[in-house]
């Protein structure tokens, strides 16, 4: 299986938007790849552009003093997790691909139309906002 890119994910804020193409893309390779030095490098790249996606989000969160951002942000530390384990799963070749592909879904077909999005309608909600962003 593989994830594609859909309009209805379209959340609205450009920069959100674009990073969560990228992130799409990555979790693609990711579960195209096979054999541990792919996987390994996959996941390292995942990792290290989610971390910097969900930072995007939760600086933009704490900046316009969103009200869900602890919730938000207890989500992200919980994707992270699962992400490293994953990771860790890798290292030792005790991988499930099963698992691996929920997770993915999870993170970009659930997370972003059910959190993300109401992240985009707060910033967008507001003309101050937007005219900063
Ligand atoms: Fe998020
Ligand atoms: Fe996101």
């Amino acid at each position: 299986m593989s994830f594609e890119w859909d309009e209805k994910f379209r959340i609205g804020e450009n920069a959100i938007d674009h990073q969560h193409q990228v992130l799409i893309r990555l979790a693609n390779e990711f579960l195209a790849a096979t054999g541990r030095p792919a996987l390994e490098r996959c996941v390292q790249q995942l990792l290290e552009y989610t971390r910097n996606h969900f930072e995007y989000e939760e600086i933009l969160m704490r900046r316009f003093n969103y009200a869900e951002y602890e919730a938000h942000a207890q989500a992200h530390a919980e994707l992270l997790a699962r992400l490293e384990k994953l990771s860790h799963r890798i290292s030792n070749d005790s991988l499930d691909k099963m698992e691996l592909e929920l997770f993915l879904r999870y993170m970009t077909v659930i997370h972003i139309p059910q959190v993300d999005s109401k992240l985009a309608e707060f910033l967008g909600s507001d003309e101050t906002i937007r005219g900063s962003l």
